[in-house]
């Protein structure tokens, strides 16, 4: 099994924030020493490039379109040649928000991920299982067939797997570090990238997933966008 050192940290700050406080929040977060992961901070679009002038944090965005790399009659659609222009290196992709709200398949997920690296981005693709699907046992079959949208173009330099099982997701209730460290290790048999965890990390069980072997690092939403809670979880 491959090791990957450095823990990597990513805050997904969904639809929050209006620019003011975001900007405020991501200079809090970039002039804070002592920080010991990678870091990676993904707010909306409209904010990235007022915070990407006045910080030097790594930005993302949440997600591009499926339907072209560049431009094209896409109305309401930002690609992922804009979201590298302006800075990004990275961009979430599959969330499982998107999936539910937008109707997101893995044909339109597949897409997304091509252009996201036709455009020079780090996908970051979410998986993870409903509740009612854990309890039926499907959880492997489900993850294993989101992670079936992976294009020939993934490399471990080009993608990064977030596995968040959906009942985690805001619910307060992390999945536990048993089923943490077995689905990650199901996903690293399939494919040898970087995965990283996310539903319901907040300061008080960050250290611990963190620290499972089979954890690269962490996709954080709502312990985000409270810099005391964040700044402990990035420590
Ligand atoms: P949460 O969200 O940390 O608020 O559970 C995680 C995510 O949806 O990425």
């Amino acid at each position: 099994m491959k090791k990957h050192n450095k823990k990597l940290v990513i805050a997904n700050w969904k639809m929050n924030l209006l620019k003011d406080p975001a900007i405020n929040l991501a200079r809090k977060i970039s002039e804070a020493g002592d920080i010991s992961v990678d870091l990676v901070i993904c707010p909306p679009d409209l904010l990235i490039d007022s915070i990407k002038s006045q910080t030097n944090i790594s930005l993302g965005a949440q997600n591009c379109s499926a339907h072209a790399e560049d431009f094209g009659a896409c109305t309401g659609d930002i690609s992922a040649a804009m979201i590298k222009n302006i800075g990004c290196n990275y961009v979430i992709i599959g969330h499982s928000e998107r999936r539910k709200y937008h109707k997101e398949n893995n044909d339109i997920i597949s897409a997304k991920i091509t252009n996201a690296h036709k455009a020079g981005l780090v996908a970051i693709i979410c998986v993870g299982e409903s509740l009612e699907e854990r309890q039926e046992g499907r959880s492997h079959d489900i993850v294993l067939n989101q992670l079936s949208a992976l294009p020939p173009t993934s490399t471990p330099e080009n993608t990064i797997i977030a596995y968040e099982p959906i009942w985690a997701i805001g619910t307060g209730k992390s999945a536990s570090l048993t089923e943490i460290n077995q689905m990650h290790e199901y996903i690293r048999f399939e494919k040898d990238f970087k995965i990283v965890y996310g539903g319901s990390v907040k300061c008080d069980n960050a250290k611990e997933i963190l620290s499972l072997g089979q954890v690269d690092g962490l996709l954080v939403g709502a312990a985000s966008l409270d810099f005391e809670q964040f700044y402990k979880i990035i420590k």
